[in-house]
């Protein structure tokens, strides 16, 4: 492995943070590369539970070096909070981490603007309010402030006066809320300073200098293809691509450099908010899902809506993503369903359509298969040999209707319940 990029190929809470500590072992460096604390990233170690925002999801391996890539977007208090947590757990984190000078800054305005605009919207996208979409825009806007402005006092100063000034006008004419001061950002972000500020680098060379002393790299997508703000379900999406080009752009590395997509996938979809999902299950199917999968949100901890694994956007994904094999999760969560529905297909006003763009996919009409189950508790098992016949033609049959090889299979939320295929 020189880079290998691993992308959620659903709509996030594929299992990524659990896939990426497993593969850090390989890894010397592993870097996030968009979103920013939206992302809620599980990693359990020996029945100890921790879910990343910021932080990559390799920091628990000693010894590997972690880097917040230029596309994310950071929540500086967010950041020294978990930075903390980590560090009164035992684990070195300040030596370990990278922040990219060139991240921008979430800052308390762009949180109440998130919060103000659904608040306002009759088409709610239900956003984890954490201020993302109003920061990207920042940062297309040329506004936005980026961590490596806090090394000049001077210039940081007039980027927030520039910031705050339409930022203001927004607040007291659309909203009739009070300013925001200058004094308040600045203290945030000085106060960011103080006690990240050691961490602030040009990520960009760190990375290219690293793969010249041949480091291996782990680049961490953050949510997932079908949120894509270019690719996935517009407007319900995310304001970043956590896509292949995403990766690349979030990260400063080069198409030439990545030796590795891989796609993580749960064995059936979840989605979180609003918007179109084509086989999401009926509620009584979609419980059981939610509750044998805990399909609970690591960010907002609000109920994710469950369905049957999906064919075409999975299809979709590879394609957009150039995805070299999977890595398939949650397969346990499946045990004790009698028949197992798999969408294998879309209508739309009553002829076949798999190509359909996603944002139009609130039209599809799924074709569902049915599979057989399986009763027995995989979680045991540690090769595909000994899983049960029904698992494996399940997973057989996605592979043949897929294409591509499933390279890693997950039956438990713990590191060890993780198999090469
Ligand atoms: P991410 O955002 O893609 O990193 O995924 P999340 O952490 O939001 O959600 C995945 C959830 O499933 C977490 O609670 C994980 O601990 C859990 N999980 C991951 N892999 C497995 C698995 O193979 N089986 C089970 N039962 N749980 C898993
Ligand atoms: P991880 O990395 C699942 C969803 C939100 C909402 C939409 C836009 O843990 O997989 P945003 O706050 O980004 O503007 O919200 O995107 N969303 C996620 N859903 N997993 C995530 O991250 C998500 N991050 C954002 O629920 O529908
Ligand atoms: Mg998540």
């Amino acid at each position: 492995m020189g880079c290998t990029v691993a992308i959620g190929t659903q709509w996030g809470d594929e299992g990524k943070a659990k896939m990426i500590d497993y593969l850090t072992r390989d890894a010397d460096i592993v870097v996030r590369y968009q979103g920013g604390a939206n992302a809620g990233h599980t990693v359990v170690v020996n029945d100890k539970k921790f879910v990343f925002h910021l932080i990559p999801s390799g920091i628990l391996h000693e010894g590997k070096t972690c880097v917040i890539g230029n596309g994310v977007v950071l929540d500086p208090a967010e950041l020294i909070e978990e930075i903390e947590v980590l560090e009164g757990k035992g684990y070195n984190v300040k030596e370990r981490l990278i922040i990219s000078d060139a991240a921008h800054f979430i800052l308390p305005y762009h949180k109440t603007l998130d919060s103000l605009m659904e608040e306002d919207s009759e088409e709610k996208i239900g956003t984890t309010k954490r201020g993302i979409g109003p920061c990207y825009a920042d940062k297309c806007l040329r506004v936005g402030i980026r961590t490596g402005d806090i090394f000049d006092e001077a210039h940081l100063k007039k980027r927030v006066i520039a910031a705050l000034k339409i930022k203001n006008l927004q607040f007291e004419k659309i909203y009739g809320l009070p300013p925001v001061a200058v004094e308040e950002i600045m203290e945030l972000i000085l106060d960011f300073k103080t006690k990240a500020g050691q961490m602030v680098q040009n990520s960009q060379k760190f990375l290219h200098d690293a793969l010249k002393h041949k480091k291996k790299i782990l680049l961490e997508g953050a949510q997932g293809f079908a949120l894509d703000i270019d690719h996935g379900t517009y407007p319900f999406v995310t304001s970043s691509n956590p896509t292949i080009g995403g990766a690349l752009i979030g990260s400063g590395l080069n198409a030439g450099e990545i030796d590795e997509v891989l796609g993580i996938t749960k064995a059936y979809v979840t989605r979180v908010g609003e918007g179109p999902f084509p086989s999401e299950a009926n509620e009584e199917d979609s419980e059981r899902l939610r509750v044998n999968g805990n399909e609970f949100g690591a960010t907002t901890g609000r109920p994710r809506r469950c369905g049957w694994f999906d064919i075409p956007l999975l299809k979709k994904s590879i394609q957009i993503n150039g995805l070299n094999s999977l890595a398939v999760t949650k397969l346990d969560v499946l045990t004790g369903f009698d028949k197992i529905k798999i969408c294998t297909g879309y209508e739309v006003d009553g002829k076949r359509d798999d190509d359909i763009c996603l944002s139009n996919l609130s039209r599809v009409k799924p074709i569902f298969i049915e599979m057989d189950g399986w009763d027995e508790n995989i979680s045991k098992y540690r090769t595909f040999d000994e899983l049960p016949v029904n698992t494996k033609n399940y997973l057989n049959f996605i592979e043949e209707e897929l294409q591509i090889p499933i390279k890693y299979i997950s039956v438990g939320p713990s590191r060890e319940f993780t198999f090469k295929k």
